[in-house]
């Protein structure tokens, strides 16, 4: 039985372990393995990413270089583009992208491609895993099918599951061992499998009956903070029109030890997951008929907070006799969410850009990303670059407005409230302590 030649072989830590896609959720797992001793090869479409990772450089914050470094000189881990060397892999585990089309629909062409590469190179024995988000019924709707094709059979010659990931770049506290790990094969012995794989880098497993339960359990925990976070933003609006601060009454209502889950405004959703993940469960709902009402509200409350936010910012700015037009206003942190440097899906992307279609003078500055380019963004107006701007007592000074979009750690939120003539906070940064003694006028979200 293959199920129990693999589970020897990964006891004995003689099982090659293949990542496909060396991104915030591959780059992380194969070194987890290569750090516990079993032999990794990390498959790239992007040649930089392989050169880097040979060479021993990571490219992602919460995956250190050292330990790029100690897993490549002890010769555990490589990266290539050559895909050929899937069949040198006895558990592949597939990490791409799962974006969405412009209609919302979802782009299933890297999993298709990610399939067909191991399709052309496969062999008996391998275990495959799916880790990229995706609707409930992928793994053995689409992917069963492109291995069958070959004549091998399942369970007989190979095994498939999927297991859902949940990194959190910049969480410090959860990382790739200690956060619990869901698998659910296309069978038994699958789930077997993939289960024990886990077992060796993740100190909890938590197996299901199929991979469609693995896929929509992924996708309940992301519509369930999409829309939760949708009603913090609806909160924070009625608190906005009825002069009641929502942050003070999140946290007041956090102090219930049960039935409550504190959850935050903000300027909008950002990331690979949470603005996208819902509508790969409504797509699959609507081919059954089903149509999804709270996904759809959630998405559009979140969606429209950037045009809220820009609403703040020309209210303010019309409290102190100017036009967003030629007001010179400075966006403090760019990325998704804080100490990170990703700008998928930013919010902050659509406010510069609705900011921009109103003629702002713009400036940015985040320690983590020195250019924006607006190829995700909506890109009204002329969408040209942004570079990051040193945070100078000039600069804060000189601003008729700074809208803090990302609350990186390292800001000296400080020195904006004593330079800054005007401040637009959308994430609470600045502490009671700070809006108290502040000497600009804060808006806060
Ligand atoms: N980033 C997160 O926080 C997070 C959390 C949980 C789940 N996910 C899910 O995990 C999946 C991967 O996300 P990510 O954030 O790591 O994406 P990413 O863009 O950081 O990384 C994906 C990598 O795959 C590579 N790639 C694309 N097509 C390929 C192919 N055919 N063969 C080999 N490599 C290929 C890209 O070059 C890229 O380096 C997505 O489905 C995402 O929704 C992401």
């Amino acid at each position: 039985m293959i199920k129990e030649e693999l589970k020897a072989s990964i006891a004995e830590k003689d099982a090659c372990i293949g990542v496909i896609g060396l991104g915030y959720v591959g780059l992380p797992l194969i070194v987890e393995f290569c750090l516990k001793g079993f032999r990794g090869i990390g498959f790239e479409v992007d040649e930089k990413k392989a050169a880097d990772i040979n060479a021993g450089t990571s490219y992602i914050v919460d995956v250190k270089s050292d330990d790029v470094k100690k897993c490549t000189d002890n010769g555990k881990l490589t990266a290539t583009t050559d895909f050929s060397q899937l069949s040198e892999c006895d558990v592949i585990v597939i990490c791409v992208p799962t974006p969405l089309r412009k209609t919302k629909d979802p782009d299933m062409s890297f999993i298709i491609a990610a399939g067909k590469q191991i399709q052309k190179y496969m062999r008996r024995g391998q275990l495959i895993v799916l880790e990229s988000t995706t609707y409930p019924g992928t793994t053995d709707e689409v992917l069963l099918p492109m291995f069958e094709q070959n004549g091998f059979k399942l369970d007989e010659d190979f095994l498939l599951a999927f297991s859902p990931e949940r990194v959190d770049p910049g969480n410090p506290q959860f990382q790739t061992h200690n956060i619990p790990k869901v698998v659910g094969g296309v069978s038994k012995d699958s789930t077997e499998a993939a289960a024990f794989l886990y077992s060796q880098v993740v100190e909890t497993v938590h197996p299901v009956s199929s991979a469609r339960v693995a896929d929509a359990c992924k996708l309940c925990e992301n519509t369930f903070r999409a829309i939760n976070i949708g009603m913090a933003n609806e909160m924070a609006k009625v608190g906005n029109a009825l002069g009641i601060d929502s942050w003070e009454v999140v946290k007041a209502a956090a102090t219930k030890p049960f039935g409550f889950m504190a959850f935050y405004p903000g300027p909008g959703i950002g990331g690979h997951c949470i603005p996208l993940d819902p509508h790969y469960l409504s797509w699959k709902a609507r081919q059954h008929g089903f149509d999804s009402q709270f996904i759809s509200l959630a998405e559009q409350i979140n969606s429209g907070m950037p045009a809220y936010v820009v609403k703040l910012i020309a209210d303010a700015l019309n409290e102190a006799e100017k036009s967003v037009k030629a007001s010179k206003i400075l966006i403090l942190g760019v990325a998704y969410k804080k100490d990170i440097d990703d700008m998928r899906e930013s919010p902050a992307l659509s406010i510069i850009d609705l900011l921009r279609a109103r003629g702002a003078d713009l400036y940015y500055h985040d320690p983590f990303v020195p250019e924006v380019t607006f190829d995700h963004a909506y890109t009204i107006g002329d969408a040209e670059p942004l570079s990051n701007s040193a945070l100078t007592d000039e600069l804060i000074a000189n601003s008729d407005c700074v809208v803090i979009c990302t609350e990186h750690t390292d800001i000296d939120y400080g020195r904006i409230c004593e330079l800054a003539p005007l401040v637009v906070d959308t994430r609470n940064a600045l502490g009671e302590d700070l809006r108290s003694c502040s000497k600009a006028k804060i808006v806060r979200l």
